[in-house]
């Protein structure tokens, strides 16, 4: 699937958690950042979603934009819920854990569409230990929330790296 990325004109990433108020919207932040920076923005297309639909319309957890602010990223996606049409609009669709994948698979319409799932955890590099998975941090303290920005840091450089790398 990489190969196939790199050569495309366009790229489409949907990143996925449950909520969308706190992983993914700061996915969303921060792969914009990161492709702002490289110049390109006309070549990603970059959103994101959750499996549910508890927080629909909102912005981001206030935790999460306080601590994405202090990284210079001003978080303003408002949370929707996934729908069968993101498995067509996107080329990746990108969850942050197994609990994500799951339920994504379930909503997959063919095996065609569930191809385009992968965890975040893919993109993570050797200097990351202890996760396979981006950890929810809802119900965590501010440490949580600095990891997952973490970790989405080192995620989204390697996922541009790689898919720009001609
Ligand atoms: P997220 O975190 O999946 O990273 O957005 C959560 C946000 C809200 C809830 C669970 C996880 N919730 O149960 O309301």
């Amino acid at each position: 699937m990489i190969d196939s990325l790199k050569n495309k004109e366009q790229i489409k990433i949907l990143f996925v958690c449950l909520g969308n108020i706190c992983r993914s919207p700061a996915a969303e932040g921060m792969m914009k950042a990161v492709v702002a920076c490289g110049g390109d923005e006309s070549r990603w297309i970059i959103d994101s979603a959750g499996t549910g639909d508890y927080h629909i319309g909102d912005l981001p957890d206030y935790r999460m934009r306080a601590h994405a602010q202090r990284r210079g990223l001003n978080l303003t996606h408002h949370c929707r819920q996934v729908r069968e049409s993101d498995f067509d609009n996107f080329d990746i669709i990108i969850a942050m854990d197994a609990s994500n994948e799951r339920n994504l698979r379930r909503i997959a319409p063919t095996p065609e569409a569930e191809d385009k799932i992968m965890q975040m955890s893919c993109w993570f590099d050797d200097s990351v230990t202890g996760y396979d998975y981006v950890p929810d941090p809802y119900y965590e303290g501010a440490e949580g929330f600095e990891l997952v920005l973490d970790l989405l840091e080192n995620a989204c450089a390697n996922m541009y790296k790689a898919l720009s790398a001609k």
